[in-house]
């Protein structure tokens, strides 16, 4: 399992991995861990100066795992935000969390499919870049969740309302080119050179001055009020989690069927 997540550290870049190529890079509770503990590192590490996302295969990821979210779906346990489980933070939050407070530049290459969480997280990364291949889908309201990552507010702001309830509501794809003239990302390239340009920028910016970097994001963005609607997002999810209707999505999803909400909600 802990090879679903690659960990490299190299002339100032930590770069993370993801590597789970059979399921187009689905993120499981597992993988969220390393994601969340390799954050906290590079954060309190002065030797990491940036931090690269990237996947072994095209797809880069097809976000959560359906099985992980069906078996909550099962089990009663509505608590995805922190507060409210005894056991501590659940390692989705704690990376979620990581991406809201993270000071050190983080930086993405998009080749192929990123879905759920697989695009929220870019709207925490400083700098984006995308093939024309790249395919961003956040469907959320279709497997009757609703928006996480604080992209409830921070899509809309980058896209505007009708584009950003569109990829919610009606699972809308944004290609490549697309995310460059919406500002989700920076340059769109051809597929083999995404991730070469992408290490290029990350090594660059490990070269700038980290002390200002880290104040230009705070002043940036407002990780506070991020990180509290992610709290509010994350009760709503989880509720959602337990909901008849999401019981009905998960099932058609490993049955391979569209889902069927008319008799349910
Ligand atoms: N959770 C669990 N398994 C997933 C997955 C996910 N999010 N996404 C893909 N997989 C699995 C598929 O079940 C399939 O497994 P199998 O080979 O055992 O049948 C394998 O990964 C390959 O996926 P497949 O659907 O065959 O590839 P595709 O290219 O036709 O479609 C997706 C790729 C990502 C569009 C499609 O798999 C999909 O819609 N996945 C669900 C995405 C999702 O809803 N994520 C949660 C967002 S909140």
């Amino acid at each position: 399992m802990s090879d679903h997540i690659l960990v490299e550290i190299e002339a100032g870049v930590m770069t993370l991995t993801f590597n789970r190529p059979d399921k187009k890079n689905a993120l499981t509770d597992g993988m969220y861990k390393v994601l969340a503990d390799s954050m906290a590192q590079a954060e309190a590490d002065p030797a990491i100066r940036a931090v690269l996302f990237k996947s072994s295969s095209p797809a880069f990821s097809a976000g959560n795992d359906v099985s992980d979210f069906a078996a909550q779906n099962s089990s009663g346990d509505t608590s995805r935000d922190a507060s409210e489980r005894p056991a501590g933070e659940r390692n989705v939050t704690r990376f979620l969390k990581a991406l809201a407070r993270a000071e050190k530049p983080l930086v993405a290459a998009v080749q192929g499919l990123a879905v759920g969480v697989g695009t929220t997280m870019l709207l925490h990364c400083d700098l984006v870049y995308v093939s024309p291949e790249a395919k961003l889908t956040t469907p959320f309201v279709g497997l009757a969740l609703v928006p996480e990552a604080a992209s409830s507010w921070l899509l809309p702001a980058r896209i505007g309302h009708a584009r950003a309830y569109a990829m919610f509501a009606l699972g809308e794809a944004m290609m490549g080119e697309e995310a460059v003239t919406t500002g989700i990302a920076n340059k769109c390239l051809p597929t083999d050179e995404v991730v070469a340009a992408a290490l290029a920028a990350a090594q660059a910016l490990a070269k700038r001055p980290i002390g200002a970097l880290k104040v230009t994001k705070r002043l940036m963005r407002d990780a506070d009020k991020i990180a509290e609607l992610m709290d509010i997002e994350g009760r709503y999810f989880g509720e959602r989690l337990q909901s008849a209707e999401a019981a009905e999505a998960f099932a058609a999803f490993f049955q391979k069927r569209p889902a069927d909400f008319s008799k349910v909600g």
